[in-house]
């Protein structure tokens, strides 16, 4: 393994700006103490319950600290080492093996009633987004980051044929149970659920076995990648004329701040995106018309739903 792309969370450049130096000295003080000692029990236990005010708490000290010492905001300069992360993914958490975090995600989404409430509601709005550009059960959809697989599994059930990728070797695992359970079901047609490892940057190069898609969509995961507006054009090339590029349930700008314990804590790439400019990239890519699903207003804070036909 490569040293990750960002320093680790025990190192102390030194303050550079009058404003890093100030919030170095803020992170330092007793005003920030509760943070402060929040985040050194979380840096030794991954799974440390917090409550709403105690992750804020941790996350502002975080923040300050980092922006003390240049780490903040995070810049992933490594594509290599930024991949490694998040195929390593699964292995980094502080306090948990690999074997039970591939048993939580195997069952993902059904945790307990929040998370699958969550989940649910996620997943009819993105059902409901397909119908309202004309996709329906039959077309060709590929799914990038697509985690393990849950949602390409539903997808699939209900009639879509769907090609899922990720950069993760173990979600690919995963996603080959899921495959097994359809086929179990009697859903045995062999294009109804394929998984295929791939960074979502180079996707087209991994899948050029497969013919042009009616539908890329990603969810929850542009948010992750390496090159977002990379990943923006490698759709478009994947698209048959007239598909439809959607992304779904993506953070906003406030991610960055929001997420940044979480990104750092695992290494991974945890970033809010801009509508404007996700909306400008969809047009240099080469999308004849955008749409923007969700919310009526770009207010920085909710998560977007976005989509761009080819
Ligand atoms: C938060 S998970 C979301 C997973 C899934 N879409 C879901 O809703 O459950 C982010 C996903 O993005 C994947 N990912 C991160 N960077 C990636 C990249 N550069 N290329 C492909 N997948 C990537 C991760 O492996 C993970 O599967």
């Amino acid at each position: 393994m490569t040293s990750p792309s960002v320093a680790p969370l025990n190192s102390v450049p030194r303050p550079r700006t009058a404003s890093q130096r100030l919030a170095g000295a803020l992170a330092n003080s007793f005003l920030l103490s509760h943070g402060r000692n929040l985040m050194r029990r979380n840096e030794a236990n991954y799974f440390l319950p917090l409550s709403k005010w105690e992750k804020l708490s941790a996350g502002i000290y975080l923040i300050l600290r980092d922006y003390s010492t240049g780490l903040f905001p995070p810049t992933f300069a490594d594509q290599q080492a930024a991949y490694e992360a998040e195929m390593n993914f699964y292995s980094s958490m502080t306090g948990l093996d690999r074997a039970e975090v591939i048993k939580g995600h195997i069952v993902k989404p059904f945790w307990d009633a929040r998370h699958f409430g969550t989940y649910s509601r996620s997943f009819t709005k993105l059902v409901q987004v397909f119908e309202s550009v004309g996709l329906k059960p039959g077309n060709r959809l590929l799914e990038l980051g697509c985690g393990s697989g849950w949602v390409a599994e539903f997808l699939a059930i209900m009639g879509y044929r769907v090609v899922a990728t990720s950069i993760g070797p173990d979600e690919i695992e995963i996603g080959h149970l899921r495959v097994k359970a359809l086929k179990a079901r009697g859903i045995d047609d062999d294009k109804r659920l394929i998984f295929r490892r791939s960074p979502m940057e180079s996707v087209d190069e991994v899948l050029k076995d497969q013919e042009p898609f009616d539908c890329v969509f990603v969810s929850e995961a542009l948010h992750h990648a390496y090159d977002w507006k990379k990943t923006i054009h490698t759709a478009y090339r994947c698209l048959k004329p007239g598909g439809w590029f959607i992304l779904a349930d993506e953070p906003n700008l406030i991610h960055t701040f929001v997420s940044y314990r979480i990104g750092r804590m695992t290494n991974t790439h945890e970033i809010g995106l801009s509508r404007k400019e996700m909306n400008a990239e969809m047009l240099k890519a080469g999308f004849r018309t955008t749409k923007v699903f969700s919310p009526r207003f770009d207010n920085r804070m909710s998560h977007l739903w976005m989509g761009g036909q080819r």
